[in-house]
């Protein structure tokens, strides 16, 4: 039997189960998801939350709920130590509803350490599933539900049915779409290619249906997903590149807004910049990680770029994209970086402007080839370059944004300002924040907005009619 009608075939025997539950509690049968991971992590929630809600369970904010799910991520060890802090709290909500279902999926679950931690202390957790078969959630729910002993499943690389999941979004109005799972770049720091696998795109015509469906859907702004976009497309039977995915994800009528993430550096063509300037729809927003400015330290950590290539690039993407808002990560700490290292990352921030960057402690992660390179920075050290380099981000942001403040911009207006009685907040092409005075009614619209205020890292706006 096919996989997708196997599951199917589960997801009817859910139904009728929840349906009992319901009765026998005389209230809905909650649910809730936490998730701890990147955009990628948080499309798979969508989709088992889209199975929870088809068999009639209800969503809830809390995580005292009677089907709870964990939705890990572990690029770094802090990410891993909040799982283990959120079990130690919900333990005591079990004790209080012992029916309660705890199960634990995600990059962390593909880690047979991490797994026979679970299985050895923490017995009040249900069900354990991978990344890789996260499309048979059905199936080991119902396995859960009806045999009444923890179920443990992780699987190596067998993806079947994915991309054939129910999914409950959590805006109705913008939607993440996988174009291609896993990555094959083996930075030495990272161990997503370990816990993600090999990379394989997914063909174009089934990208676009899902686009087309999203935007009849009342979709407005979709985000292209991958780990390094720009080797979309390149291992299928009848090759396509990214900027040509782009191009014809633009030409779906409705949708109004395209991003995408990650672009890697060391790949990213004249034509992808091209796509994006001669389409509107495609945000004047890129995030363009740079982990270090040392050429030294990106050989090792096997970025495949150097520092002057990454800046001319950078000069590149400033005079063919003028408008647009360019974010990074960094890694601060690799093992053997030097006060002179750093002071070649400070000097790339200082020279590309970033309107933001994400500033990480290199963090250790076992299995990868990083974990066992020598000369470990000290933790002072790296505390001492840290605050440097999120003085010298901070102090830029805020002239990058004032360059567009009195200006009226189009703006996606996504809830209302939880700081404000009155207020809305909504995001720019280039992915800074607004907040304005309007009604509720505008949520999930474009509308045009006068940046009044800038104030670093987002804006104050007045509506323009
Ligand atoms: N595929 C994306 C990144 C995914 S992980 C890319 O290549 O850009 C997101 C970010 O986490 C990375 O850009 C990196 O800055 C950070 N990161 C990954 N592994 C890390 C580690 N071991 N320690 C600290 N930061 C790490
Ligand atoms: Fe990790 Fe590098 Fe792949 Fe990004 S490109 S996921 S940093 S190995
Ligand atoms: Fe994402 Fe974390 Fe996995 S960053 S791919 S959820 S390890």
């Amino acid at each position: 039997m096919a996989e997708e009608q196997k599951q199917q075939l589960f997801t009817e025997q859910l139904k009728r189960i929840i349906a009992e539950k319901r009765e026998r509690l005389r209230r809905p049968v909650r649910y809730h998801i936490t998730t701890m991971g990147c955009q990628m992590n948080a499309r798979d929630s969508e989709k088992l939350s889209g199975v929870l809600s088809e068999i009639g369970c209800a969503e809830t904010d809390s995580e005292d709920a009677d089907i709870l799910l964990f939705n890990t991520c572990t690029v770094r060890e802090n990410a891993n130590e909040k799982l283990y802090g959120h079990l130690g709290i919900v333990k005591h909500f079990k004790k209080v509803n012992p029916d309660m279902l705890i199960g634990i999926c995600g990059c962390m679950m593909q880690e047979k350490d991490e797994v026979l931690r679970i299985r050895q202390k923490y017995h009040f957790v249900n069900l354990v599933f991978g990344t890789h078969n996260i499309w048979k959630f059905p199936e080991l729910l119902y396995a859960c539900e009806t045999e009444k002993q923890r179920v443990f499943d992780v699987e190596e690389q067998r993806d079947a049915f994915r991309d054939h999941m129910p999914v409950k979004r959590k805006l109705r109005f913008k939607s993440g779409v996988n174009i291609m799972y896993g990555c094959n770049n083996f930075c030495t720091y990272c161990i997503v290619p370990y816990v993600r696998g090999r990379e394989q795109s997914r063909e174009p015509e089934d990208i676009l249906a899902e686009v087309r469906a999203l935007v009849a859907d009342g979709v407005k702004e979709i985000m292209l997903l991958g780990q390094n976009v720009n080797s979309y497309g390149k291992t299928l039977e009848r090759p396509v590149g990214f900027a040509d995915l782009l191009r014809r994800v633009c030409r779906v009528q409705g949708l109004q807004r395209v991003r995408f993430m990650t672009p890697h550096p060391k790949d990213l063509s004249d034509d992808l910049i091209a796509a994006i300037r001669e389409n509107p729809k495609v945000c004047r927003h890129l995030h363009l990680p740079l982990q270090s400015g040392s050429t030294g330290i990106l050989r090792r950590m096997n970025r495949r770029y150097t520092k002057e290539a990454y800046l001319s690039l950078v000069d590149k993407i400033k005079r063919e994209l003028p408008d647009v808002g360019l974010t990074t990560d960094i890694i601060v700490g690799f093992p053997g970086e030097t006060e002179e290292d750093f002071q070649d990352t400070l000097d790339v921030v200082r020279r590309c402007h970033f309107q933001s960057a994400f500033t990480f402690i290199y963090s250790k992660r076992s299995g990868t080839p990083a974990a066992s390179f020598e000369e470990q920075v000290a933790p002072e050290v790296v505390a001492d370059r840290m605050k440097r380099l999120i003085e010298l981000v901070q102090s830029q942001a805020g002239t990058v944004a004032d360059r567009d403040q009195g200006n009226v911009m189009p703006v996606l207006v996504e809830e209302e300002d939880s700081h404000a009685e009155g207020y809305l907040t909504g995001r720019l092409g280039n992915n800074l924040m607004v907040h304005f005075p309007g009604d509720r009614s505008l949520i999930g619209e474009i509308v045009d907005v006068e940046l009044t205020e800038s104030k670093g890292f987002y804006y104050m706006g007045r509506r323009k009619e």
